[in-house]
C-alpha cells in the first residue's frame, strides 16, 4: 500500500485494556511515524510508576502532568499518540485534541476489558476490595465520553494487533 502522510497527529483514546498502546505502536510503524505515549512520558518525567504517581501525588497531580504532557506531544511532529484511558475526561484535554488532532476511540467491551486488566498490578484506578464493579462503573461513566471521539474502531478479542492497526488506518 501506498504510504499515507500524516497531517494531524492520531490520538487514542479509550479504557484501560483496549490496547492503545499495542495498536498505537503498530499504527505508528504502519504509517511510519513517531509514537508516543502520554502515560510513558509522564512515568520518564517523574522516574516513577503511575501507580507511585497517583499514590504520592493525587490523582489531581497526575491529571494536571497529563495535560501539559499532551499538549506538548501535539505540538511536535504528527505522530501517533496513545493517551491513559482517564485523559479524554477533561473537556479541556478534549478540546485541545480536537483543535490540533484526530481522536480515535478503541471500543471495547466490558468483558475484553476485565480479561485483559484482571491480572495486572498497574491500574491504580482497579485497585480497590471489587475491581471488576470498579471496572464496570468507570466503563458506563465513561462510554458517553468516549463516544465524542472523532473516530471510533472496535476492538475485538478475535482481532490481531496487526488487524486492529490496519482498521484504524482505514478509518
Ligand atoms: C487511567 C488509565 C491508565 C493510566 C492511569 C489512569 C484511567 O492508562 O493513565 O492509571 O483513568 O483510565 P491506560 O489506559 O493505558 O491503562
Amino acid at each position: 500500500p501506498r504510504p499515507m502522510t500524516l497531517t494531524r497527529p492520531l490520538v487514542l483514546v479509550g479504557m484501560m485494556g483496549a490496547g492503545k498502546t499495542a495498536i498505537g505502536g503498530a499504527v505508528a510503524r504502519k504509517l511510519g511515524v513517531p509514537f508516543l505515549d502520554s502515560d510513558e512520558e509522564l512515568v520518564r518525567a517523574a522516574n516513577r510508576s503511575i501507580a507511585e504517581i497517583f499514590e504520592r501525588d493525587g490523582e489531581a497531580f497526575f491529571r494536571a502532568r497529563e495535560t501539559e504532557v499532551i499538549s506538548r506531544l501535539l505540538d511536535g511532529v504528527p505522530a501517533v499518540l496513545s493517551t491513559g484511558g482517564g485523559a479524554f475526561l477533561s473537556e479541556a484535554n478534549r478540546a485541545m485534541i480536537d483543535e490540533k488532532a484526530v481522536s480515535v476511540w478503541l471500543k471495547a467491551d466490558l468483558p475484553l476489558l476485565w480479561d485483559r486488566v484482571r491480572h495486572k498490578k498497574t491500574r491504580p484506578l482497579l485497585r480497590t476490595d471489587d475491581p471488576l464493579a470498579t471496572l464496570t462503573e468507570i466503563y458506563n461513566a465513561r462510554i458517553p465520553v468516549y463516544s465524542l471521539a472523532k473516530l471510533s474502531v472496535e476492538a475485538r478479542a478475535e482481532y490481531s494487533i496487526d488487524t486492529m492497526a490496519d482498521k484504524v488506518i482505514k478509518t
